[in-house]
């Protein structure tokens, strides 16, 4: 099998990527900024050098991981997060629908406006309210119109990446190594969901063949506070304090929705539901990962 990944050089991709290869899989990584990791630059919004790329490589399958994922960028530069989620998207779609490849896209499970009590199913309506959010299901969308042959797999909140975290874990551990008290906010909820375990339910995903919508997120769903609160046990940083506040002592450009837990309810039909274990135990895995690679 040979795959095609854009946005190769971030979290999502260090994780993907090798494991394609393990599997046997011919892999083509590709980003706008290749900084000397054997990945082919490609730049998504570059209508021309996409279908180019596309057209040489004909992979079987593309996977699109490329985003700009810096939701509170996005909110300050809404045109900036267009081009690049919105018409990034729809380029890396048509290149797929002109040569009949299988496109893989990475949703978020922010798309949902958070008022749900219960996690979200794949068949709730997406109701967006940032502009991240906003460009990520747009791109849903497209991929939903262009193409029949697609696999969409909606992601929670991010953590793995090692030294290319820069999501809230990474943020954590930083302010426990330097800081005797650390806030966070306990009124935003949502499924973390670690690298390794998503790039491996994909994978498994893609055999059984079924195409469509899957939300894929590592089991059960927290506070920011609890995530946080996890961590700091993990890493037995006793000496620090974890204040729990609500979001509104911690103002940001984009809003985030009060809750953006979801349930793997398609994953589950398809009979892969073991695939994603608790997060408390993925985030533990990822934590010893972390470890050890600073002690090599
Ligand atoms: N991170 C999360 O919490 C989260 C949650 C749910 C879903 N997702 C989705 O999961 C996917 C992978 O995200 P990730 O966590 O791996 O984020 P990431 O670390 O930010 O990776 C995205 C990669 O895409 C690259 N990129 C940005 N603009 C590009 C362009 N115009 N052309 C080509 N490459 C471009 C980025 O390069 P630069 O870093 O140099 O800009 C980065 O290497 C994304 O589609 C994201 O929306 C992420």
């Amino acid at each position: 099998m040979k795959y095609l990944i854009t946005g190769a050089n971030g979290m999502l991709g260090s994780a993907l990527c090798p494991m394609l290869a393990k599997d046997g899989g011919e892999i083509y990584p590709t980003d706008i900024n290749t900084k000397g990791n054997n990945i082919y630059k490609l730049d998504i919004r570059d209508k021309e050098q996409v279908q180019a790329m596309v057209k040489e490589i004909r992979p079987d399958i593309l996977f699109h991981l490329a985003a700009e994922t810096n939701v509170d960028k996005c909110e300050l530069e809404p045109e900036h997060a267009y081009q690049t989620n919105v018409l990034g998207t729809k380029n890396i779609a048509l290149a797929c629908k002109e040569m009949g490849i299988i496109m893989v896209y990475i949703g978020t499970c922010s798309i949902f406006d958070g008022k749900k009590q219960e996690p979200y199913r794949e068949t709730d309506t997406p109701n967006p309210i940032s502009v991240y959010s906003k460009t990520k299901l747009e791109g849903e969308r497209i991929v939903q119109d262009l193409l029949e042959k697609y696999f969409i797999f909606r992601a929670g909140w991010m953590m793995g990446g090692n030294k290319k975290d820069k999501k809230f874990v990474a943020k954590i551990i930083e302010l426990l190594e330097t800081q005797k008290e650390i806030r966070a906010v306990d009124d935003k909820f949502g499924s973390p969901t670690f690298t390794f375990d998503i790039s491996r339910a994909m994978i498994e995903t893609i055999k059984v063949g079924r195409y469509g919508l899957y939300h894929m997120t590592n089991l059960g769903s927290c506070s920011r506070y609890e995530l946080a609160c996890k961590i700091k046990e993990y890493l037995k940083k006793d000496d620090v304090i974890i204040k729990p506040i609500p979001s509104s002592e911690f103002p940001l450009p984009a809003p985030r929705p009060r809750s953006e837990a979801v349930e793997n309810f398609n994953l589950s039909s398809i009979g892969l539901g073991h695939i994603m274990r608790p997060w408390e135990e993925a985030l533990k895995i990822y934590l010893e990962q972390l470890a050890k690679e600073h002690s090599e």
